[in-house]
């Protein structure tokens, strides 16, 4: 097992900082590299402030034009529902930088899960054919991912039979009845792999014990939570206030 990178900060906004610094650095230099760059967004509210940094950044500092934007996982609602991921992108990010519309490779939610998913491993497959990708490279340029209290990444959660999946890209899932809404689409574990760089974003009290088991990483796969088993091409990098790392 790689370690990863553990950068501890010292608030929700140092957080951001660092992770807007990250994610820029990482974007002109796959433009620079590959002509392109493929960023994966992570839903819930932690990403809010990062995307706000993006934005402050300028509509013209990063290579917005030659970005795709994908996501790593959708709850099953319109995009104009409160609860839907990509409308909290749209709101905070989307709206405000020059990607252009047909490289927002969004999840439709608002179709039947089973059908969204097919679909949306059809869009990330056609990506990776347009992009020249191989199977067995890195889709992803960078993927940023945050974590709930119980220790879900995207829409995997833990013990889920999702987690155990080898060669679909995009699962249809059910969050435990504890989230709504419950039907969700996510990326698999092969699919969120498939990345140069993996960023996982974590702050708040309530995520320390969810991030101490998933750094613990225990030695058997299924106790180690599905954060802890993306293996991104290069070390994750978790970005961490002091008190989800249990500093402070
Ligand atoms: C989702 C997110 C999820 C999120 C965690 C943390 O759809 O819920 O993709 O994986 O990253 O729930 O959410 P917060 O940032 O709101 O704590």
């Amino acid at each position: 097992r790689i370690r990863p990178e553990l950068v501890v900060l010292a608030d929700a906004d140092a957080v951001a900082d660092e992770a807007a610094t990250r994610v820029a650095a990482a974007m002109r230099e796959a433009v620079a590299a590959r002509g392109q760059c493929v960023l994966a967004l992570s839903g819930g509210s932690t990403p809010r402030r990062l995307h706000a940094r993006l934005v402050a950044m300028g509509a013209e500092a990063l290579p917005w034009a030659q970005t795709y934007i994908v996501f790593g996982d959708e709850r099953c609602v319109p995009p104009d529902d409160s609860a839907s991921n990509f409308g909290m992108a749209r709101e905070t990010l989307l709206a405000h930088v020059p990607v252009p519309d047909a490289q927002v490779l969004r999840m439709e939610g608002e179709r039947p899960p089973a059908d969204g998913a097919e679909r949306y491993e059809a869009t990330l497959r056609a990506l990776a054919t347009r992009l020249g990708v191989a199977e067995e490279d890195a889709l992803f340029d960078v993927v940023l991912l945050g974590m709930g209290a119980d220790g879900h990444t995207a829409s995997l959660f833990p013990g889920d039979a999702a987690l155990d999946e080898t060669t679909r890209w995009v699962l249809d899932v059910c969050a435990p009845a504890t989230y709504a809404p419950r039907d969700r689409l996510t990326l698999t574990l092969p699919a969120l792999s498939r990345a140069r760089t993996v960023l996982v974003l974590a702050g708040g009290a309530e995520k320390r014990d969810a991030v101490a088991h998933a750094l613990r990483g225990d030695a058997d796969a299924r106790e180690t939570l599905p954060v802890a088993r993306v293996r991104g091409r290069a070390r994750t990098t978790w970005l961490l206030d002091r008190v989800a790392a249990g500093h402070a």
